[in-house]
């Protein structure tokens, strides 16, 4: 054993009072990022998502009262019963072994342990999907994207679902090839979309707004670009939208007219009319041809980026492999109509 005098003790103090502000410091580090940078589970939007957001405040606080009070006890042992010189007797040893003692951190421990158990079977309770909802809708993963499908209304989309505030949602998932996982932090927890098999979870996003999302399996080389996006209305422009868009799709002219609106509308905006994300595309057959136009779809990433409404294109936003989930007569076909809407004759 090693003795201390009040200089080396100091010194000790001072390295224990470093080691602690640095170990507090890393550990509400996560906590800093998380709440800080949207989309934040702890900024949360559906019911689902505050009970996880509420068990994880709970834990929380009661992890930061036993840190408390055990760092207390261990910094006030270390001080009140250091040796403070050679002569020193060793402190009283004589609650070694105390059955009192041993029972009070026993049953303290077992007693926080249950409170938790209790609130996370509420929280397993709240996020069960097994539940009656208002509507349903279809996920599909796919290497590198996401296909919604909404079976009652006859709409499909990339990378974008579409839903009414308020109306309790049902999300059935299921995968074209790996697993991946559906994942709209503040919307609940992740779900993992397994090919042959159909998961659920469910939502109720009570504000309007966009939600991000982004698929949380390893799923292969462009399992980072595969966003996807909840976009929150109330109902009356959410039926407004299905009716428009429905009707779109149904009466869409030529089967590109149709691959484009499932496939590319969220993002790129055919005569002003579109999504915002991607450069518009009336012209691009024009002004580019169609080599670069199947180029594009094909390898979205090897082309030089156009100018998108927000600025320059950022690489990477378009699905890689893009093209791959497009049969040989849809990218033909596609490729026709923008051909046709830039009026390019045939
Ligand atoms: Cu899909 Cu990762």
């Amino acid at each position: 054993m090693f003795s201390m005098d009040s200089r080396n003790f100091k010194r000790f103090f001072r390295l224990v009072r470093r080691a602690a502000l640095l170990a507090t410091a890393l550990a509400l580090l996560p906590v800093a990022v998380a709440w800080a940078a949207p989309p934040s589970p702890l900024d949360p939007a559906s019911p689902g998502a505050r009970s996880i957001a509420n068990l994880h405040w709970t834990v929380l606080w009661i992890a930061a009262v036993v840190f408390v009070i055990v760092s207390g006890l261990l910094i006030y042992s270390l001080i009140r019963f250091r040796r403070k010189s050679v002569e020193d007797p060793e402190p009283d040893q004589s609650f070694h072994g105390s059955a009192m003692l041993e029972t009070i951190w026993t049953v303290i421990p077992v007693g926080i342990l249950l409170v938790i158990l209790v609130l996370t079977f509420q929280t397993l309770k709240d996020t069960n999907p097994n539940r009656s909802t208002d509507m349903t809708v279809r996920v599909i993963g796919k290497q590198w994207l996401w296909e919604v499908q909404y079976p009652d209304r006859n709409i499909r989309l990339t990378n974008e679902l579409r839903v009414p505030v308020n109306t309790d949602i049902k999300v059935e998932l299921t995968s074209a090839d790996v697993i991946h996982s559906f994942w709209v932090p503040q919307l609940g927890g992740k779900k993992d979309a397994v090919p042959g098999y159909l998961t659920t979870t469910w939502f109720k996003v009570d504000r309007p707004g966009t939600f991000r999302g982004q698929c949380a399996e390893y799923c292969g080389l462009g399992h980072s670009k595969m966003p996807i996006e909840v976009i929150a209305m109330d109902q009356e422009s959410f039926d407004l939208w299905t009716t428009a868009t429905a009707e779109k799709q149904a009466n869409a002219s030529s089967q590109g007219e149709l691959v484009f609106s499932t496939n590319c509308a969220s993002c790129h905006a055919i005569n002003g009319e579109g999504g915002q994300i991607g450069p518009e595309l009336t012209n691009v057959y024009a002004e580019k041809g169609e080599d670069y136009v199947r180029e594009s779809i094909l390898n979205p990433n090897a082309v030089i980026a156009i100018q998108c409404p927000a600025g320059p294109c950022p690489s990477g936003v378009m699905p890689q492999n893009f093209g791959e989930q497009l049969s040989e007569d849809e990218l033909n076909s596609v490729v026709s109509y923008l051909q046709a809407v830039a009026g390019v004759e045939e």
